[in-house]
């Protein structure tokens, strides 16, 4: 493990301006997102979709500081024999890789999953750095339902294979991100999702201790202190900053450089709201970068607006371009509602 260069690029993956585009949906969950806009999960469409914001030039260079890629993805080549890893690489951000194999039961807890995949990592991680892949994020999910679930033993288990992972990641010289994902679905108010998210995140920096991972090579992509979806109450802007910044603060040890958040299921504007407001009004209280990791947040508009057909890209372009613009402005603390009207 070289932690000068892990470190580079988890303070590289979170640079002022810059974040991370989810590109990761595994093949199920982009058929999903395609079925959503009437297009065919082919190959090539796939491809087509992917190669489309890779090439969006002025996201890419200005906003989006790496991209998680899939299996499928980082292999694959653009439609003109370039591969979509070079096309990342030539707009100056960095490619990452899912390396998760998805969450399934876990046994004995039902309502509960566990994150699988661990079997020959170190194997696949050392074929995705030839690759070319430089971070890797590995997601565990916690859901909230009454006061049973999640169980301790959910987040026991969960957080010791992300802290495996981890470990491996960093003995192939890959920047593991952590992503412990407490689901925003719930009817929960913000408080539980706060204990939750607090919980969770002070379990993952034991075992990351225990298993010795070296902060200082590590990202963290956790979900945000927000109310669940289905909350008759649903908190505002400015309680949703303090309450996750609070929990964070409390929480998460100042060796790591970076945060990206997952958006979770928030509209757009929300996930960038939430995370202008807290690098605006708590800037000099955190010791780390706080940026995104957004799939949902940043892709749900070019989607729409391409709807699988070659003559809506450049709309499709100038909506991921937007995003990721107003999301970059939200990592200083310099974004507005009145830019999104202005766009
Ligand atoms: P969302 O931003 O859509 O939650 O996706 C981020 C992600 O990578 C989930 O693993």
């Amino acid at each position: 493990m070289n932690l000068i260069d892990l470190n580079k690029i988890a303070v590289a993956m979170a640079a002022p301006g810059k974040g991370i585009l989810a590109a990761d949906e595994s093949s199920g969950t982009i058929k999903k997102r395609f079925d959503s806009i009437g297009a065919a999960s082919t190959e090539d469409n796939r491809r087509d979709y992917r190669e489309m914001l890779f090439r969006t030039d002025e996201a890419m260079r200005n906003s989006i500081s790496g991209v998680i890629l899939f299996d499928e993805t980082i292999r694959q080549n653009a439609k003109d024999g370039t591969p979509l890893v070079q096309l990342i690489k030539d707009a100056g951000s960095i490619p990452g890789i899912k390396v998760d194999k998805g969450a399934k039961g876990l046994a004995g807890a039902p309502g509960e999953k566990i994150t699988e995949g661990l079997d020959g990592l170190r194997e696949r991680l050392n074929e995705y750095y030839e690759l070319g892949a430089r971070f890797a994020k590995w997601r565990a999910v916690i859901d909230i339902d009454g006061s049973e679930i999640p169980s301790g033993y959910c987040i026991a288990t969960n957080v010791h294979a992300l802290a495996r992972y981890a470990a491996l990641c960093q003995e192939a010289n890959i920047v593991p991100i952590v992503e412990p994902e407490v689901i925003m679905d719930g009817d929960h108010d913000i408080d539980r999702c706060l204990d939750v998210t607090e919980f969770t995140l002070k379990s993952l920096f034991d075992e990351l201790y225990a298993q010795d991972v070296a902060l200082e090579g590590t990202v963290l992509k956790p979900n945000m202190v927000v109310s669940g979806k289905k909350c008759p109450t649903q908190a505002g802007v400015s309680e949703v900053a303090e309450k996750t910044v609070r929990c964070f603060r409390a929480a998460v040890p100042a060796a790591l450089p970076s945060i990206v958040f997952l958006s979770g299921g928030q509209s757009d504007e929300e996930a960038t709201a939430h995370l202008n407001a807290m690098n605006a009004e708590y800037a000099d209280k955190m010791p780390w970068a706080l940026s995104f990791s957004y799939g949902r947040a940043l892709q749900a508009a070019p989607l729409k607006a391409w709807g699988g057909k070659p003559e809506n890209v450049a709309a499709a372009q100038a909506a991921f371009a937007h995003r990721a613009k107003m999301n970059g402005l939200a990592t200083t603390g310099e974004w507005s509602d009145g830019l999104e009207n202005v766009a």
